[in-house]
């Protein structure tokens, strides 16, 4: 198999004045060449922590790279030096935000921003950039792209902006694209469109991605691989639609029992999950999901799950999938 990038049991913990915040806790995933991963949990659980670590941009202090690897074809990215991954970041990986406006510079034109990354890591003419920035604007289908570039960036709507934000991201020609929460700003129409556009430029470019979400309606589309966070670990992952007609993880049944469906009865009940993830300051020592769980055993509190592989790449982290578990009828 072809593999981008292997996150290998990484472990990422911030030092605060109040002790250690264990963010990312031994965390395992690939990304294959040309395809699409969501990483998707609720807030807080170390999705971007994760992102940021394999942009290394976290700063450190407080930041610690505790445990693991990030192989980024073939190298680990957390033996580089700041000047070597200059070289990387927004050139081999790129990087969208959740908040365009916060990463868009309000002073520059829009034409300017898409070619100013290019030309940190390669040389290119005046009337190159602007090809190149017009061309980015068309592949996002930004309309009237000749006039845009020459536009700020408070002249776009929000989803244009968003649009700018991967055509900045996308004009290196990036191996890997990672999106954080790249549509939670945006209306559901606007949403999808923009993860359309993302599905046109895998396909038309072999980009690989690595979205990230805390809204499972929103990678259906769009991944072939799925990883389930939850307080700093991954308690499921697998194909995309092996976790949805096959889900292993009490956690992951809800996430996917909390979207709401297009053909749902009005009357239906939508259930979003009671209560909120541990504290990482103290993470449990059993299973992390087990006070909110409705299945929890004895063992789910003092003992954390193995990692069960239920074949075929699908994994998932409970004591209920635990081969030697004594069945009790009807509890399933
Ligand atoms: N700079 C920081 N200092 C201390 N704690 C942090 C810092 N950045 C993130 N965290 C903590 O790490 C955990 C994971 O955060 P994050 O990855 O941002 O979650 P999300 O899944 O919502 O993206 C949270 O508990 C958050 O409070
Ligand atoms: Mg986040």
């Amino acid at each position: 198999m072809d593999n981008i990038l292997e996150v290998k049991d990484l472990a990422v913990s911030f030092q605060t004045f109040f002790g250690e915040v264990e963010a990312v806790r031994n965390i395992s995933f690939n990304v294959e060449r040309g395809k699409t991963i969501a990483i998707v949990g609720e807030s807080g659980c170390g999705k971007s922590v994760t992102a940021n670590s394999i942009m290394q941009l976290l700063p450190k202090p407080p930041a610690v790279y505790k445990n693991g690897e990030i192989v980024f074809n073939g190298e680990n990215l957390l033996n580089k030096s700041e000047s070597e991954m200059t070289k990387i970041r927004g050139n081999k990986i790129s990087m969208v935000f959740q908040d365009p406006m916060t990463s868009l510079n309000p002073t520059m034109k829009v034409g300017k921003q898409i070619v100013e990354g290019v030309r940190k890591h390669r040389k290119i003419s005046n009337s190159e950039g602007k090809k190149l920035a017009i061309d980015m604007l068309k592949l996002v289908s930004v309309p009237q792209p000749e006039k845009r570039i020459n536009q700020y960036p408070h002249e776009f709507s929000g989803g244009m902006r968003q649009r700018v934000m991967i055509a900045i991201a996308m004009a290196s020609k990036p191996e890997l694209l990672i999106a954080d929460e790249p549509t939670t700003a945006l209306d559901v129409t606007v949403q999808a469109q923009i993860l359309d556009l993302m599905k046109k430029l895998k396909d038309e470019m072999n980009t690989s991605i690595i979205i990230i979400t805390h809204d499972l309606g929103v990678v259906a589309d769009i991944a072939d691989e799925l990883a389930v966070m939850y307080a700093g670990q991954i308690i499921e992952k697998g194909k995309l639609n092996e976790i949805y007609y096959n889900t292993k993880h009490p956690y992951t049944k809800k996430l996917l029992a909390s979207v709401p469906k297009i053909n749902m009865d009005r009357n239906e009940e939508l259930h979003s999950i009671e209560g909120s993830p541990p504290d990482l300051y103290i993470p449990p020592k059993g299973c992390s999901f087990y006070d909110r769980c409705d299945k929890a055993m004895r063992i789910c509190e003092e003992h954390m799950p193995e990692f069960i592989d239920h074949g075929n790449g699908h994994c998932s982290a409970c004591w209920l999938n635990h081969p030697q578990r004594v069945s009790k009828g009807g509890v399933e």
